[in-house]
């Protein structure tokens, strides 16, 4: 019988994961199906679709918003990164158990890494935004060792609680905006707040951003968002979104769940539009 995957959220139109692990598949040589689900968000309506996918023949999901933190209670295992983020991405269904990892922090750290060639180790990070984005992402980046991982956030207190969740990892310390001015130049610089989503601009001041450096918005298909207009008003070398990091992300959950490692690159070109 042919494997079944899908990713479930609601809404679900926009999703581009059944298009990326399509061509994953066909370039794997994989004999899979990937589908997308809208989940209903009826209390309790996650776990029940999701054993109906299973009692289908269902091999693994990608959850996106709304049901991250739904996956999260709904699995027997969670992976140390899932842990942390205290929010899942992707399930996988073995031997009548429910696996659940978040590979959104790693398929940023790969795409920083691998793909733009910026290799973190030593370098000065600022990550904007202390939700389940920017949560997610704390151990992958300690874990490539930066110089220094600075955490800024409107709600000063939720920064601070995050850093003391990762603080054994590596050097990590929370800062109000009104500090950054004093904090000088980054390396690289992550917008992971949700206010790409609603055209606000974060409060950065724009001597954070280096003319050596890069902008990420963690976004993906939203154009040049106030924050890399900002980053590129001050002079940032490079201003990136989130296309590289979706396909990553989705390459970690292929490769979990099949043992194939996909390539991304032809992936990332067909679904990159210019920042312009
Ligand atoms: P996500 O799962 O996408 O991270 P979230 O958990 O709701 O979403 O977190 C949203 C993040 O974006 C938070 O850090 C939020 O800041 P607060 O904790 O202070 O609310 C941040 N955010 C949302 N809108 C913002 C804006 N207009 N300016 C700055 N930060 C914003």
């Amino acid at each position: 019988m042919t494997d079944r995957y899908a990713v479930i959220g609601n809404p679900i139109a926009q999703t581009k994961s059944p298009l990326i692990h399509g061509l994953f598949a066909e370039a794997a040589r994989q004999d899979m199906v990937y589908g997308a689900i809208e989940g209903a968000t009826a209390p309790g309506a996650f776990a029940d679709t999701v054993r109906a996918f299973v009692a289908a023949g269902g091999k693994g999901l990608n959850v996106t918003a709304p049901f991250k933190l739904a996956a999260f209670a709904l699995a027997d295992e969670r992976s140390e990164r899932a842990a942390l983020a205290g929010a899942v991405n992707a399930l996988k269904f073995e031997d009548g158990r429910i696996l659940a990892e978040n590979f959104d922090g790693i398929g940023l750290l790969r795409d920083i890494e691998d793909n733009l060639g910026v290799p973190l180790a030593g370098r000065r990070v600022l990550v904007l935004g202390a939700g389940g984005a920017a949560r997610g992402l704390l151990l992958p980046f300690l874990t490539a060792r930066p110089a220094e991982l600075v955490l800024v956030n409107r709600d000063a207190t939720k920064a601070e609680a995050l850093v003391a969740a990762v603080g054994e990892h590596g050097a990590v310390r929370a800062c109000t905006c009104a500090d950054l001015d004093a904090l000088g130049r980054f390396d690289l610089v992550v917008n992971a707040t949700s206010a790409s989503l609603t055209s606000d601009l974060p409060a950065v001041p724009p001597g954070v951003f280096s003319p050596a450096g890069m902008a990420y918005e963690l976004a993906y298909g939203k154009g040049l968002t106030p924050f890399l207009r900002l980053a590129r008003n001050a002079g940032v070398g490079r201003v990136v979104d989130g296309v590289g990091m979706l396909v990553e992300q989705a390459a970690e959950a292929f490769h979990w769940w099949r043992g194939v490692r996909p390539s991304t690159r032809a992936v990332i070109d067909r679904l990159t539009i210019p920042l312009t």
